[in-house]
């Protein structure tokens, strides 16, 4: 499978979401990544419940790739109407309740995935591989854009690619956080299929949006 994109829209140009979303839907982009934050799980707070729902009256193709950094994530699922083709990543760190929220995730027509944090084991993950359809693998500490890379990221994409390899499921592996020029072939070389695209990347200043898209798509086919 080749390497697919989502840009993450909280990186745009907030003033303009409309905007943005429909440039990136006519070029046949994948994903868009939304995240959610609650202000308690990671202290910050991004795109809301409201702006998640409403993306779906604009959105033609792509899909939406949305991550939530919340504790109990499932009050919100109503909210942001999650539904049918929805990827909904939810923190390993964030819930008790793992089994549960993936069902109801499921039950909505939408795939679940476990996000994991920087500090978190990739064996975590294996308890999970009958319910979920991917790994999120945070190489930032979640909650805010523009941060570094953590150390050990390559090797932690590395491990989570092994046990998904050594389980024999057909499960994805989304990266998350300073997925860099520079960075996402490494990335790739250890074996990411769907990519975060934020300020690393798609999103710096003075870039043309549309020849980012297809350079960026381009080094992670
Ligand atoms: C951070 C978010 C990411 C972030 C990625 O917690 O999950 O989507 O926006 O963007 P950069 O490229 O700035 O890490
Ligand atoms: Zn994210």
């Amino acid at each position: 499978m080749r390497g697919l994109l989502s840009p993450s829209l909280m990186c745009a140009d907030v003033l303009n979401l409309e905007h943005e979303l429909t440039v990136l839907d006519n070029l046949g982009v994948e994903y868009i990544h939304l995240d959610f934050m609650d202000n308690h799980f990671v202290p910050n707070i991004t795109l809301d419940t409201g702006l998640i729902k409403a993306t779906k009256t604009v959105l033609r193709h792509m899909r939406r790739d949305i991550h939530i950094m919340a504790f109990h994530p499932e009050q919100y699922f109503d909210r942001m109407e999650i539904g049918e083709g929805d990827i909904v990543s939810v923190h390993y760190e964030a819930c008790d309740n793992l089994e549960e929220v993936m069902a109801d995730i499921r039950s909505r027509g939408a795939s679940p995935f476990l996000a994991i944090s920087p500090d978190t084991d990739a064996d975590v993950i294996k308890d999970y591989f009958d319910i979920i359809d991917g790994v999120l693998v945070m190489t930032v500490y979640p909650g805010f854009a523009g941060r570094p890379i953590v150390p050990g990221s390559f090797e932690k994409l590395t491990a989570v690619r092994k046990l998904i390899d050594e389980s024999g499921r057909d499960l994805l592996m989304e990266v998350d956080g300073h997925v860099s020029w520079d960075l996402c072939q490494r990335m790739r070389a250890c074996g990411a299929d769907i990519f975060v695209a934020g300020s690393s990347s798609l999103y710096q200043k003075g870039l043309d949006i549309v020849e980012a898209v297809e350079k960026m798509s381009e080094l992670v086919k």
